[in-house]
């Protein structure tokens, strides 16, 4: 990484972890540790991580209801983040993780070239005992956590998780996008968030998400995660 890189990076952590409150402040120490003890877990770079973070504060700050979901787990490293940062809220959150655990799906034709150039059988696979273990090191209690392993396709229809206050979809492909965002859209509440990690990355992403917004005629603003690859809305 160059001077000019680190300098862009630092900046944006800076910018993303709004240090404009004197709360947020005062969170730094935790905030480092915990993205500290992330890293070794997650594909995610500390921009996206920062972010994830104090959108979990901020919805603990202004009392949103309801429950953190992430689909596209692999190692645990970015739910542990939003785990971590939700816990010890009064708001008793249950955090759900969806998975296959076996690695990615193969990709469709709406996800393009790239994605075809890129994936193997088990590309990506995360393990459950990792995630646990990274729970279990950040002293994260278990009994919050619900961990369902399989295809979303066979999963989701199993399910009901509840009112979501943030919605984080990390599956990359078309069709596991789409899924996510058919299946938990609804559910969220008014002010909770959806975070699209892969949006300005993979074609596939960009597209379910597209065909949604325009399907759902959601006009409200879709804004990029400073210049990293994730996108995010907040339900209106
Ligand atoms: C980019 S990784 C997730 C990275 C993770 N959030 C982190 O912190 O490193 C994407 C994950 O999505 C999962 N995935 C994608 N599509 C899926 C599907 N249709 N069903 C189940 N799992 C899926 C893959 O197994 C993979 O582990």
């Amino acid at each position: 990484m160059g001077v000019a890189h680190t300098q862009h990076y630092l900046k944006t952590i800076y910018q993303i972890a709004d240090f404009s409150s004197f709360r947020n402040i005062l969170e730094l120490p935790r905030m480092l540790w915990i993205l500290s003890k992330a890293r070794a877990y997650t594909m995610l770079d500390i921009p996206r991580l920062v972010f994830l973070y104090r959108l979990t504060r901020e919805a603990d700050s202004t009392k949103l209801p309801g429950n953190i979901v992430e689909c596209g787990v692999a190692n645990g490293g970015s739910v542990a983040v939003l785990a971590f940062a939700a816990r010890g809220t009064l708001m008793k959150r249950n955090i759900w993780l969806f998975d296959s655990f076996q690695g990615m799906p193969k990709p469709t034709k709406k996800d393009g070239k790239m994605a075809f150039d890129q994936y193997h059988e088990g590309w990506l696979k995360g393990d459950p005992v990792r995630v646990k273990q990274i729970f279990q090191e950040l002293q994260i209690p278990l009994n919050n956590l619900r961990i369902v392993k399989g295809w979303f396709q066979e999963t989701f229809p199993t399910v009901y998780v509840g009112q979501i206050t943030l919605l984080h979809i990390d599956a990359d492909w078309y069709e596991s996008v789409e899924l996510c965002l058919h299946k938990f859209y609804d559910s969220v509440v008014v002010g909770g968030s959806i975070v699209l990690d892969d949006y300005g990355c993979w074609e596939g992403c960009r597209r379910a998400t597209d065909e949604f917004l325009k399907d759902r005629r959601l006009t409200g603003e879709f804004r990029q995660v400073d210049s990293s690859v994730a996108y995010y809305f907040r339900k209106s």
